[in-house]
């Protein structure tokens, strides 16, 4: 029988391969979880949910930059109260885990929306401290270590499921960020959400997103992502996914050599639900062609000396 050389364990974790949906795309309902998780995915992140519904903004909401998608959502969604039942559903129909993203205004919000969520059946939380655009939430919340410290420390306390902290590339030292996190009980970081940007219409010579700002992802991010996962893993020894731009297996690999023991997909998952399954081919062609045994053993090699 052939090894597989694609199974990782993260923060206590069984993933059959270190490829996983990132929050945002295809994660709203469980049937689209279910097909991404058919494509390939080792586990899969839902959207951001919060404590009540929230509509979001109105459109547009997603304008296609030159390399990349910007948008800004609002971080619509339907409340924990009502996700609580899609989460159950969900757990019924996927075989790999389930991580499900929350968002609050406070550190009791989140706190209170991330126990909802494991009592649900998620097998991990997903701190969103991170989205770039929506006012007292997100960024406002993760680019503060004080804030940062609270939210983690409370949501911490609130489960008994690893506990992964999404951070924003918008801040002068990711590494103080990261360090808040892992102190106030971060089991893993994600790194990173999406960079502050707009787009503006010659025509109308207005701003096209109805936010006027939203978050950049995609190839166009990929470099700052990888130096964001590069300067986390060069100070601190916690589990990194790595996320920003990646669309094949050459980019992941470049993610595990700065040190991510996993990697997030999403901008390139909205044209071809089989990423997943096409870039762990090629991660595993890799790693047999340089003759190693599993994906771990190339985690953080780019920091030798
Ligand atoms: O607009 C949104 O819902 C985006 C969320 C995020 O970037 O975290």
């Amino acid at each position: 029988m052939e090894s597989n050389l694609l199974g990782i364990s993260f923060a206590g974790l069984s993933l059959e391969n270190p490829t996983i949906l990132a929050s945002g795309i295809l994660g709203y309902t469980a049937e689209s979880l279910k097909r991404v998780a058919k494509g390939g995915a080792g586990a899969v992140v839902t959207k951001s949910i919060g404590a009540s519904p929230r509509a979001g903004y109105p459109n547009p909401t997603v304008v296609q930059a030159e390399a990349g998608l910007l948008n800004a959502m609002g971080l619509p969604n339907p409340g924990i109260d009502v996700y609580s039942e899609e989460i159950k559903y969900a757990k019924t129909v996927l075989r790999v885990p389930l991580f499900v993203s929350v968002f609050g205004y406070s550190a009791d919000e989140y706190a209170s929306v991330a126990s909802k969520a494991v009592e649900a059946g998620a097998d991990a939380v997903e701190l969103n401290v991170s989205c770039p655009h929506v006012k007292q939430t997100g960024a406002e919340i993760g680019q503060s270590p004080k804030f940062l410290s609270e939210v983690v420390e409370k949501t911490k306390a609130a489960v008994n499921k690893p506990l992964i902290v999404k951070l924003s590339p918008n801040v002068a030292d990711i590494t103080v960020l990261a360090q808040a996190a892992i102190e106030a009980g971060a089991d893993a970081l994600t790194a990173v959400n999406t960079l502050k940007a707009m787009a503006i219409d010659t025509e109308t010579m207005m701003p096209i997103l109805s936010n006027v700002k939203g978050g950049l992802s995609g190839p166009a991010i990929k470099p700052v992502a990888l130096r964001c996962v590069f300067d986390i893993a060069e100070q601190f020894e916690v589990p990194i996914i790595g996320c920003g731009g990646i669309t094949d297996w050459r980019d992941a690999v470049e993610f595990f050599l700065a040190g991510a023991s996993a990697v997030e997909i999403g901008t390139a998952v909205a044209d071809d639900d089989e990423v997943f399954r096409t870039i762990c081919r090629g991660i595993e062609t890799y790693l047999r062609k340089k003759h190693y045994g599993s994906v771990k053993e190339i985690v953080g090699l780019a920091h030798r000396k």
